[in-house]
């Protein structure tokens, strides 16, 4: 219960401008995140949020720093074994929801089952009782295009949830919905936690923030202070 789900070590993150000085969007971030933590991270825009939780969640990789995923240092290990921890450990939901427009929302959330090699009639049967779950059981064979917002987002978190991953990673996860299925998914993430599920939740807004047990404030980069709730 204790060892850290995620751990970042003096992480920096710098962009190459070409001809100007290169652009340090994160300085010197040390965060530990223990099983079953609902953190939140929040800041002005522009200040590095989306930048470290992809870093947090091992989708991209820091200039300089150690990032850990259940113990392990992500740095040492090749893209496919990557990739497959990643699978296997977290969950990601986006304010962009980012599904494939050209599979159902079944197919969608079948695809991360496939990246971890699960058996196809199980994958479906995962599915379609995630998809229940979120109410979308008369939407399966829907594209993305033919789902309202609230509703693709549904399948984004069910997508999120299909290899049960310990720790769900959502950034910005209601900032193109209505406030009531904003509540929804708040909501929704706050039931995940009570069950175990460690969550990471990305907002600029305060009143988002009261969810996490733990917020995390950043400002220009760097961690200026953190509170618990
Ligand atoms: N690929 C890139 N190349 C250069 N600069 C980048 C790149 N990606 C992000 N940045 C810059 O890094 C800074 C941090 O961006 P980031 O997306 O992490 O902010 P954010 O806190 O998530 O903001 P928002 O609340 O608007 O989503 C910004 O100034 C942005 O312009
Ligand atoms: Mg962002």
């Amino acid at each position: 219960m204790n060892q850290p789900i995620i751990k970042i070590e003096n992480v920096w993150k710098k962009y190459d401008m070409g001809s100007v000085e290169p652009l340090v969007v994160l300085k010197e971030i040390n965060l530990e995140i223990k099983k079953g933590e609902f953190i939140a991270i929040t800041g002005p825009s522009g200040s590095g949020k989306s930048t470290m939780v992809n870093i947090v969640g091992a989708l991209d990789k820091p200039s300089w720093g150690a990032v850990y995923l259940n113990g392990e240092n992500v740095s040492n290990m090749n893209e496919s074994s990557l990739a497959f921890l990643r699978g296997k450990t977290i969950g990601f939901i986006f304010q962009q929801f980012n599904l494939l427009p050209t599979l159902t929302a079944l197919e969608n959330v079948m695809l991360p089952m496939e990246i971890i090699d699960q058996d196809e009639n199980k994958s479906k049967d995962t599915a379609e009782k995630l998809l229940n779950k979120l109410g979308l059981g008369d939407r399966m064979h829907h594209k993305p295009n033919e789902l309202s917002g609230g509703q693709q987002q549904r399948v984004a978190i069910a997508r999120s949830l299909a290899n049960n991953p310990d720790v769900v990673l959502a950034d910005e996860p209601t900032g193109n919905l209505d406030s009531k299925t904003g509540k929804f998914i708040m909501d929704f993430l706050g039931q995940l936690n009570k069950e175990g599920k460690t969550i990471i939740l990305i907002t600029h807004d305060l009143e988002l923030v009261k969810y996490g047990k733990r917020v995390v404030y950043i400002k220009d980069g760097r961690i200026e202070k953190e509170i618990h709730n």
